[in-house]
């Protein structure tokens, strides 16, 4: 298993490869790897001939210094991991100075909206972190498709609006959620819940899928309303937010309109940590 830190080298063999007119696929982590990162590797290998994993935690996108403080971290432990899925894995794991240069900051976006809501709202300038960072690792790598779990789905509908602004030559993959088996959605930060906290975490998934179950026949703000009823009752959980968007716009709506496709967006706290998880509604 390769474990690059620098991009001269991984561009040297990256050459090789464009040369060769190999597809290279992307896979952005900030490491702590579960079976949900292992998925779209997965799925990169298969479309591609040869992926790259990205392993950086990037401190511009975290907007509380204690997240990014305690933000699980073992590159050692993700490089067995990813060489139990295959050895045609390249790791690109850069140090913050190899990335930002000295000038950790990031760029300023307009993605018309779609930054400003959810977890936008609650975290401000993640998403131009995100972004920043994406666009690095886009240049850096050069890939033909990059992969992106459909868990963080405001992050997945801001890269898209990303490439397609910039014009990018790249195919974005949305891959769907895993979770574990009492519907948690498969997360790094899960590793910080204690086991009991962990298990109830079920109730998450649950509220989605009561949400699901809602919809069509309630409207978009009663819907709201139970949920959050259901979170005052339970002592484990702190509701942020939950609201029912337009996919597209990712605008929270009260009524709900035909041939437009709903998701249900939740975010929480648990033991202070905050886990986020969202569900297509139709
Ligand atoms: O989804 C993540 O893990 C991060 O936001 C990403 C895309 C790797 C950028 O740091």
């Amino acid at each position: 298993m390769h474990v690059l830190q620098s991009k001269k080298e991984l561009q040297v063999i990256l050459a090789e490869w464009k040369s060769k007119k190999k597809s290279i696929g992307l896979v952005p982590t900030m490491g702590a790897l579960h079976s949900g990162h292992l998925s779209l590797v997965r799925k990169s290998l298969e479309d591609n001939d040869f992926t790259v994993v990205s392993i950086f935690i990037n401190p511009t996108q975290f907007n509380n210094k204690e997240d990014l403080k305690k933000y699980p971290s073992d590159l050692s432990k993700d490089s067995a991991l990813l060489t139990s899925v295959s050895d045609q894995i390249l790791i690109f794991a850069p140090s913050k100075l190899e990335i930002y240069n000295g000038n950790i900051s990031s760029k300023s976006f307009n993605f018309n909206g779609l930054e400003k809501v959810m977890e936008g709202e609650f975290r401000k300038g993640h998403f131009n972190g995100v972004a920043t960072i994406v666009e690095l690792l886009f240049e850096a790598v050069g890939p033909n498709r990059a992969y992106f779990g459909e868990k963080d789905f405001q992050q997945l509908q801001i890269i898209q609006k990303l490439v397609q602004q910039s014009n990018l030559d790249l195919e974005i993959i949305p891959c769907p959620i895993e979770r574990e088996s009492n519907g948690l959605a498969r997360s790094s930060r899960n590793e910080r819940l204690s086991k009991p906290t962990r298990e109830a975490a079920g109730f998450i998934y649950q509220m989605l899928k009561a949400a699901k179950a809602k919809f069509g026949t309630e409207n978009a703000k009663d819907i709201r309303d139970w949920v959050s009823i259901q979170f005052n009752e339970n002592q484990l959980f702190e509701l942020e937010y939950f609201e029912i968007t337009d996919i597209d716009t990712l605008i929270p709506v009260n009524q709900v309109q035909v041939n437009k496709e709903y998701r249900a967006f939740i975010a929480v706290y648990a033991e202070g940590i905050r886990l986020i998880d969202n569900i297509a509604l139709n």
